[in-house]
């Protein structure tokens, strides 16, 4: 895995720190981050798209120091929640790069966000839009939420850009709630300002052409604004999505051909562009530390670990598939498919399905799963009060904790009844 190297006795390196000594100090399980790596992917962003703004999308990974690095890198915040513009207000990021998100934002997420003075809230229904517009004061920045009606190919529990999904105002004229719908209802509210659309197809993309066609949909609706309400919107935030192993060049050449294009047949000024990545940027930088509690072999061998899908639920909602690598020690033992499964009460409970590990693996031995970085930490719970794994954000093989193990008192502490 990226960032990972064997060290002389065999264990596994974690960007230049020995995984058994983060585990000795730390305890299992536990997320180790590679801050260089974060900030590689920020940058890789920001040069690969020097017109666009990048807004790292905080749901992937949301703690105070990882939002100071992609700060420092240059980077803006997609946020969806009031606790988001929490950490980002904890962590100084600056609240003119932050934006608003979600199909829902409470009248509290409205009011935090209005009182940290975010950049940018964007609209998802004409409800909120009434309801943004009595709170907000002076001329808050609004963008709208529309279906672009492309299918990003992924899982459908993902998937955003698509008719009939709870996202966003449509594009067809026949739906009720659609765009017009929407700007009018925006320009009547004299307490917002309207200046661009904003799509976003899905997460885990990695076909190039479904942002192509988003893209000049979206500058087809940004004509269509122009010609119905005379009103030229200069924003295009075209929303995040991308696969870990998502082609950024051919993105970024092909998102400049298209909008070039239909700019220039509508003769619409190029719009600022926003894209919004998440898993891009953090989820290669992550690896989850486990130790071995039990071997059992019968049927299937069953590698039994110390955390599971509180600390990972992704295979069990999504079908994901992981890999998983011994990580103490080298072993010259033959390798055997073998399944790595959680803690948990639940035969669902699987890490990694099949995957080699040496037959000599034994409890005391630790398991590293890699790309664990994005949507693990956010994504956690503490079902059958196992407490919530710490963060470590390792650096030039220097490590420090970046969110404590979530203890037995921090349980019992919301327990008031
Ligand atoms: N922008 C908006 C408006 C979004 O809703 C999302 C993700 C993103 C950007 C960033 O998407 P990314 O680049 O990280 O794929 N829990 C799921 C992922 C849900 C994504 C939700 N929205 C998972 O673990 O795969």
């Amino acid at each position: 895995p990226p960032g990972t190297r064997i060290g002389r006795d065999g264990e596994l390196l974690f960007a230049g720190a020995p995984v058994t000594e983060l585990a000795a100090r730390f305890g299992t399980p536990a997320y180790l981050l590679d801050e260089a790596h974060v900030r590689r992917q920020a940058r890789a962003y920001r040069e690969a798209l020097p017109e666009a703004e990048v807004a790292f999308a905080g749901k992937a990974l949301c703690t105070r120091s990882v939002l100071r690095w992609v700060a420092e890198e240059g980077l803006s915040l997609d946020t969806c929640s009031g606790g988001e513009i929490a950490v980002a207000r904890a962590a100084g990021f600056p609240a003119s790069r932050i934006l608003l998100h979600g199909n829902v934002k409470t009248s509290e997420d409205l009011k935090t966000a209005l009182g940290y003075g975010v950049g940018r809230i964007v609209l998802d229904s004409l409800d909120e839009i009434e309801q943004l517009g009595a709170l907000a004061h002076g001329r808050q920045e609004v963008l709208i939420r529309v279906v672009p009606g492309v299918d990003g190919g992924t899982h459908a529990a993902i998937t955003t850009g698509t008719e009939g999904q709870k996202f966003g105002f449509s594009l067809l004229p026949r739906v009720t709630d659609n765009l017009d719908r929407a700007v009018a209802a925006v320009l009547a509210q004299p307490s917002l300002r309207l200046t661009g659309l904003h799509c976003h197809l899905g997460s885990e993309v990695s076909r190039v052409d479904a942002y192509e066609r988003a893209a000049r949909r979206m500058v087809e609706a940004l004509a269509h604004v122009r010609e119905t309400y005379g009103l030229e919107l200069t924003h295009l935030d075209l929303g995040g999505g991308h696969a870990v192993d998502f082609d950024l060049a051919g993105y970024a050449r092909r998102l400049r051909v298209a909008l070039g294009y239909e700019c220039s047949v509508r003769d619409f000024p190029m719009p600022r562009l926003t894209v919004e990545p998440g898993r891009a940027i953090v989820a290669r930088a992550g690896i989850t530390v486990y130790r071995v509690c039990a071997v059992k072999r019968g049927s299937r061998t069953f590698v039994a670990v110390d955390g599971g899908m509180s600390d990972n639920p992704r295979p069990a909602l999504y079908g994901a598939r992981y890999t998983a690598r011994l990580a103490n020690r080298y072993s010259r033992a033959e390798r055997q498919p073998m399944m790595v499964v959680g803690r948990h009460c639940e035969a669902g409970d699987v890490l990694a399905h099949d995957v080699p590990l040496p037959a000599d693996v034994r409890p005391g031995d630790l398991i590293a799963v890699p790309g664990t970085g994005a949507y693990h930490h956010s994504l956690a719970s503490n079902y059958n009060q196992v407490g919530r794994p710490p963060l470590v954000g390792v650096r030039d093989g220097v490590a420090s904790l970046l969110v404590r193990r979530e203890t037995e008192e921090d349980l019992l502490a919301r327990d008031v009844g």
